[in-house]
């Protein structure tokens, strides 16, 4: 091989040699940072995917009071503690004796079984006055955990009762009044 052809092929194999290193280094810096890429998108669906779950979770636990479990919760409840919690949390805006008489809230004095937003002499949001269900045990207790929810646009601004013990209790004395109001 002569000297001219060795200098050619010389500067042929360190071209190769530059150009596969530069685009290994090149693959290298791109894969890592890809690398990072993916696991942070997935990272952030896993966290996506947890609060969902939660949320289900949340869900399915306040939906799965039934007519049946609210029936034998009533049975150990305590009327008193219930017509005190009512006192401080529902007078100022109900009244719950006979003759009916609305306050800024609707009269509370036969509620079990009335229809929903049914007070002719009360003005209803819409929420209440268009819902054509009665107020059994499992909606009162539906709409007084969470009213906002339950009544989407009721103008109701109490925020509920958080507590399962005091909301059973005062479920208590709502129908205890109901029912002696009835007499
Ligand atoms: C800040 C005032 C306020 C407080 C406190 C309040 N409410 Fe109300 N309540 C209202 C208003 C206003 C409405 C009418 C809502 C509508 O038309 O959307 C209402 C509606 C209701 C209804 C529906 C009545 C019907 O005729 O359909 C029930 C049941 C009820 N409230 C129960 C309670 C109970 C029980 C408490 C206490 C734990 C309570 N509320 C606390 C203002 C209040």
């Amino acid at each position: 091989m002569s000297y001219e052809s060795n200098k050619l092929l010389c500067a042929v194999l360190t071209v190769l040699l530059f150009y596969l290193l530069t685009s290994f280094i090149g693959d290298l810096i791109y894969k890592n940072d890809n690398d990072k890429k993916v696991s942070l998108s997935y990272f952030i669906e896993d966290s996506k995917n947890n609060t969902k779950e939660e949320i289900e979770i949340k869900e399915e636990v306040s939906t799965q009071i039934d007519k049946d479990s609210i029936i034998a919760l009533l049975k150990e409840a305590n009327l008193q503690d219930g017509e005190n919690f009512i006192k401080k949390n529902c007078a100022s805006c109900h009244d719950f004796d006979l003759p009916l008489k609305n306050k800024i809230g609707p009269s509370l004095a036969n509620i079990i079984n009335r229809e929903i937003g049914s007070i002719n002499s009360y003005k209803y949001s819409k929420a209440l006055r268009e819902n054509t269900n009665s107020w059994s045990l499992l909606n009162l207790y539906l709409f007084l955990e969470n009213p906002k929810e339950w009544a989407k646009g009721t103008k109701m601004s109490y925020r509920g009762i958080k507590d399962k013990n005091k909301l059973i209790n005062t479920l208590k004395y709502l129908e205890s009044n109901s029912r002696n109001n009835e007499n």
